[in-house]
């Protein structure tokens, strides 16, 4: 089974990354003030589901711990089958009609069974059409006191106000490098498997936020590696490069190193690297870079580890910004092209000698 499925949280102590979200819900457990209508938006694998789920089972829990579901008694073994009928999870992207929400306005008037909240759980809420919306809003506006509404939703730009203004809202964060880290180191101590740290930092930084995504990256590095993970087959299973060539390779587009450029390329191609996978680590590293020189909470932006914030930091003051932003621009308009050329090292040799000279690339 999929890591991502067997380590999905039962408790809100279990939930990394979202501890004002699982902190505000506990409380509210404890204190039996429980609300009708819950927004919860944010990335994709960053917990709405997960936590969703623990709160529709918290609040029917007969002993809740701490404000978490206990577990063990009945009402929480009832509702730890996914197809209890007290708990409905419902995908608005393929029922986005209005009808779909009649139906769910009719259901809502039958009392929970054997508990005490029916708990509506609306997935990708933002895929309702404009009626079904109004539809909705209804049943917002006059919630029976038994049922529990938790829409979520990737792209809450897409709410009507009428909607945002009668939910109580909770934005699901990116989870750091760090707590990641903490996560796997876990999970991987769990399941047998050896990983050193860089590894584990490769795999973290590679889920760039998300744990569904971070658990899955790792699930198919464990398995190619077969229980022992190392940086060489992490670094090429992830197609990416390593940090610390990143900043060498800056090091000699600075220095206009043309006959150093070549060679590196040279040795990528040769050891069977992804050289528009590189490209494009080129443009994130400069940009990077100029995240660094322009801004003053520069890493809660760019969630690096420590010590690769550091040594970009470092790098960053040896370079300006201008020749950042044309790095940025020479290399991202190369992507597109990298991605259909027959010649890719062509190409992208061509691209550091243009960043190099300085000149301007001209599109048509
Ligand atoms: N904050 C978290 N803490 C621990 N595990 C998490 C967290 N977020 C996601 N996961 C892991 O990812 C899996 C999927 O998470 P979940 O379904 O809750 O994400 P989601 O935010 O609902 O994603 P989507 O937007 O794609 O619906 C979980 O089973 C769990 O393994
Ligand atoms: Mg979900
Ligand atoms: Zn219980």
């Amino acid at each position: 089974m999929a890591l991502y499925r067997t380590y999905r949280p039962k408790t809100f102590d279990e939930v990394i990354g979202q501890e004002h979200i699982t902190k505000t819900l506990e409380n509210q457990i404890m204190n039996g003030h429980i609300g009708h209508a819950y927004l919860f938006t944010g990335t994709r694998g960053t917990g709405k589901t997960s936590v969703a789920k623990i709160f529709a089972r918290a609040v029917n829990c007969l002993n809740p711990l701490n404000g978490s579901p206990c577990g063990k008694c009945e009402n929480c073994l009832k509702l730890q089958n996914d197809n209890d009928i007290n708990i409905i999870e419902m995908d608005a992207a393929s029922n986005n009609k209005v009808d779909d929400i009649r139906e769910i306005r009719e259901k809502v008037k039958f009392m929970p069974v054997d508990v005490k909240y029916k708990v509506y759980i609306i997935d990708e809420v933002h895929m309702l059409t404009d009626s079904a919306f109004n539809a909705l809003l209804k049943t917002l506006e006059e919630p029976p006191k038994h049922i529990i509404f938790i829409l979520a939703t990737t792209e809450v730009h897409k709410l009507p106000q009428t909607i945002l203004s009668r939910c109580v809202r909770f934005d699901f964060r990116l989870v750091s490098v760090k707590d990641l880290m903490r996560h796997l180191r876990k999970i991987f101590e769990n399941e047998k498997i050896e990983c050193d740290e860089e590894s584990l930092k490769l795999i973290a930084t590679a889920g760039e936020g998300s744990v569904r995504d971070t658990l899955s990256i790792a699930d198919s590095i464990a398995s190619y590696c077969q229980g022992k993970i190392t940086k060489e087959e992490t670094l090429k299973i992830l197609g990416t490069t390593d940090y610390s060539l990143n900043v060498k390779f800056f090091n000699y587009l600075k220095d206009r190193e043309v006959g150093s450029v070549l060679a590196l390329i040279d040795r990528m191609e040769k050891e069977g690297k992804n050289l528009a996978v590189f490209s494009k680590d080129v443009s994130k590293h400069a940009r990077n870079l100029l995240v660094i020189k322009t801004c003053d909470n520069a890493n809660e932006i760019l969630n690096l580890p420590d010590d690769v914030f550091e040594a970009f930091k470092q790098q960053a003051d040896s370079f300006n910004e201008k020749d950042l932003i044309r790095y940025m621009q020479v290399f991202s308009s190369a992507e597109n092209e990298l991605r259909y050329t027959l010649s890719v090292r062509l190409l992208l040799e061509t691209t550091c000698l243009t960043a190099m000279m300085g000149m301007e690339v001209k599109k048509n």
